[in-house]
């Protein structure tokens, strides 16, 4: 399984040099990436046991230059990140980042080595395989074998409320499906949106689901080792 921690734009170099520390006391077989906000990268770097991994939350399209306050994917990877996560529904929402913005950050992670998470889901209300299919084609150009796409309904994220596992296996089955029919059945597909140690067990045994993205409950290591070492429901 795989378990990605998305910290957000969330705490200060205290907390978060000692979470890395925590975690890197214990002894993971499952893989389990922290994805810090991007000052930290390089001193958690120094931190991290050879069970854990780095990744950071966006990264620009280009490869270098003029883009103030743009960070690339080799700085990144300059930095020990070995993964990214793109297209979060936060960046889609509150940075009006396109499916064609998101297309070319995809390109751009790839040509820097790094492994790209990109989040694809609906908003409440929306028709769950008529969304995944437009995000998904606008990726066609850009996908390889060495992406992860993360299915996180924007309606679960950060509220408390998840679809039911059959729900999520059902709509992880046509994810999957697509990206077998487009040559792509080796991507594996996280789950994202309100994950937490309660939940996490029963999430597990959802089909196609090969781990999670989790936001809120990462932010504790107990609280995020507990969702790695739960039992499957
Ligand atoms: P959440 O966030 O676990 O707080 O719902 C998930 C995410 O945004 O990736």
């Amino acid at each position: 399984m795989i378990y990605f921690a998305n910290w957000k734009m969330n705490g200060l170099e205290k907390q978060i040099l000692e979470y890395v520390e925590t975690l890197s006391n214990h002894l993971f077989l499952d893989t389990v990436i922290l994805a810090l906000p991007f000052p930290y990268l390089k001193a958690a770097h120094a931190l991290l046991s050879p069970c854990l991994h780095l990744g950071a939350q966006d990264l620009s399209h280009a490869q270098k230059g003029a883009y103030t306050g743009s960070v690339s994917g080799e700085q990144l990877r300059d930095v020990g990140c070995e993964y990214v996560i793109i297209g979060h529904s936060e960046r889609r929402q509150g940075c009006f980042e396109s499916n064609d913005l998101i297309s070319h950050k995809l390109t751009s992670a790839l040509q820097s080595n790094l492994i790209p998470v990109v989040c694809v889901g609906e908003k409440e209300g929306e028709d769950p395989e008529q969304v995944l299919t437009s995000q998904l084609e606008s990726l066609k150009g850009a996908l390889t074998q060495d992406c992860i796409i993360a299915y996180e309904p924007v309606w679960a994220i950060g509220t408390g409320k998840t679809p039911t596992t059959s729900q999520i296996s059902r709509t992880c089955a046509f994810v999957h499906s697509w990206l077998k029919e487009n040559g792509f059945e080796n991507i594996s597909i996280l789950y994202g949106g309100s994950v937490t140690p309660e939940n996490s067990g029963a999430l597990k045994s959802c089909d196609h689901v090969s781990g999670f993205l989790v936001g809120g409950a990462c932010l504790k290591a107990d609280s995020f080792y507990s969702i790695i070492t739960s039992q499957t429901a």
